[in-house]
């Protein structure tokens, strides 16, 4: 018989099998209790959308739009998208269902995959998960101090304490034409190549982010948005600082960040963990005061955040962190014989029911087999039953922490169990 190739995973996506997977979800659920903490809602949206939403909000000259998206004709022949990030279906479902309506801001909290296609490498993906956030309808200063802490705070809660924070602000729709204008003088002068002249062309404040180090030392005296801040724009940063300042999160300014995505105005910060390697930025976000109308709503302010799940479980790994590694189960039963095992499924239905993590073993395997699965599964307590004890309606019961054991009527076994557990 000819044998078949086995299939892996595409090309630059993460599998997340035991145990490394607890890990994942454990850091993801803490990611999200941050943000339950802060009174943001759960929202769950489609992981496809029409294309429109993604080339109007997150806007065509990023590499996102222009390189990144898996957009495909679905089999009505419309053009949809994978979504590559959160932020522009969080406001189209938003407007949708007139949630700007109601009280403001709207807070909102969402975690999933989103897709791009990448060049695939350590720490960047072509299906990566985020943990992301949505404060929609306030231009309040604090909200924004309260975005950037909730970021913190999440990954304070996973134990990470090694990334920073990187804060600047990208000023608003009135600060910015002055500003863009000033740098396309200045990049106007510079020997740069023709590719490099078109992104000017396009978006300026993109050229600030060349890895190039020939391009970066040109660059050194280039006009810089946080020195060019009308007064309102400069007030609300300041507020922000003092805010943070207030609430002991750390940070540093650097007025050279460019984010990947267009719709950034005022606030705007990366979280930024050196274990990382090459791709550094473990979250990012900022406000987006343009957004909503630009898709098409009222002409509502917003900021949020997206936390890389991925990067964060990578962090943590370079951190020697462990996360999420209790056990399986508590309980692990061990039946020899069919009567046993019958009995057994009844036991672990009535613990399981009582709110008892309970796993058992399978197909007549040998004591001492099953008593290693027992160990391996990191129970406290493993009950073993035999055909006779079953005759004699009862059950071993032994605490894999002391090594003690003894027998148990069958109707005791739940009792038994709690005060091993509570020990
Ligand atoms: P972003 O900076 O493009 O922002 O992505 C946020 C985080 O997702 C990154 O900091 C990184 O940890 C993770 N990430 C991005 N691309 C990859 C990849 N290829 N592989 C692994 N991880 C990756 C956004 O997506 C915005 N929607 C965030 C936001 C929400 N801004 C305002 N609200």
């Amino acid at each position: 018989m000819a044998v078949k190739n086995a299939l892996t995973a595409p090309k630059g996506v993460p599998d997340y099998v035991p145990p490394a997977s607890r890990t994942f979800v454990a850091v993801r659920d803490r990611l999200v209790a941050a943000a339950d903490r802060a009174g943001y809602s759960p929202i769950e949206l489609p992981i496809f959308e029409d294309t429109a939403l993604f080339t109007r909000g997150v806007g065509e000259s990023t590499d996102v739009v222009s390189k990144e998206m898996y957009t495909f004709a679905d089999r009505g022949d419309r053009s949809v998208t994978l979504r590559p990030e959160g932020t522009a279906g969080v406001m189209r479902a938003v407007i949708e269902h007139g949630l700007d309506r109601g009280s403001l801001p709207v807070k909102l909290v969402y975690s999933g995959p989103f897709f791009r296609y990448e060049r695939p490498q350590a720490g960047r993906y072509r299906q990566l998960q985020q943990v992301g956030i949505e404060a929609i309808g306030s231009d309040d200063p604090a909200l924004d101090a309260e975005v950037i802490a909730v970021g913190h705070e999440a990954f304070r809660s996973v134990g990470l304490t090694g990334y920073r924070l990187e804060l600047t602000s990208l000023g608003d729709s009135g600060d910015r034409p002055a500003y863009r204008e000033k740098l396309q003088a200045f990049l106007a002068d510079l020997p740069l190549d023709e590719a490099t002249r078109q992104r000017a062309a396009l978006n300026p404040l993109r050229v600030l982010d060349d890895k190039r180090p020939e391009v970066q030392a040109m660059l050194v005296d280039a006009p810089l948005m946080l020195d060019h801040l009308s007064v309102e724009s400069g007030e609300h940063f300041r507020e922000v600082l003092a805010i943070l300042d207030r609430l002991a999160v750390p940070y540093v300014i650097n007025p050279r960040m460019v984010r990947g995505l267009d719709y950034y105005t005022r606030t705007t910060f990366e979280f930024v963990h050196p274990g990382l390697g090459a791709q550094s930025g473990m979250g990012g976000g900022g406000r987006y005061d343009g957004l909503m109308a630009e898709l098409g709503g009222q002409a509502l302010s917003g900021i949020g955040f997206g936390l890389g799940v991925d990067r964060t479980v990578l962090a943590a790994k370079a951190e020697g962190l462990t996360v999420g590694d209790e056990a399986r189960c508590e309980v692990y039963g061990v039946p020899m014989g069919a009567a046993a095992s019958r009995e057994l499924a009844v036991i672990a239905g009535q613990l399981r029911s009582a709110g008892i993590r309970v796993d058992r073993a399978y197909g007549g395997r040998g004591l001492k087999a099953a008593m290693k699965s027992a160990d391996a599964s990191g129970a406290r307590v493993a009950l073993v039953l035999g055909d006779r004890d079953l005759e004699q309606g009862t059950i071993m019961v032994k605490d894999l922490l002391s090594g003690d054991q003894q027998p148990v009527a069958l109707m005791d076994v739940g009792a038994a169990v709690a005060q091993i557990l509570l020990r």
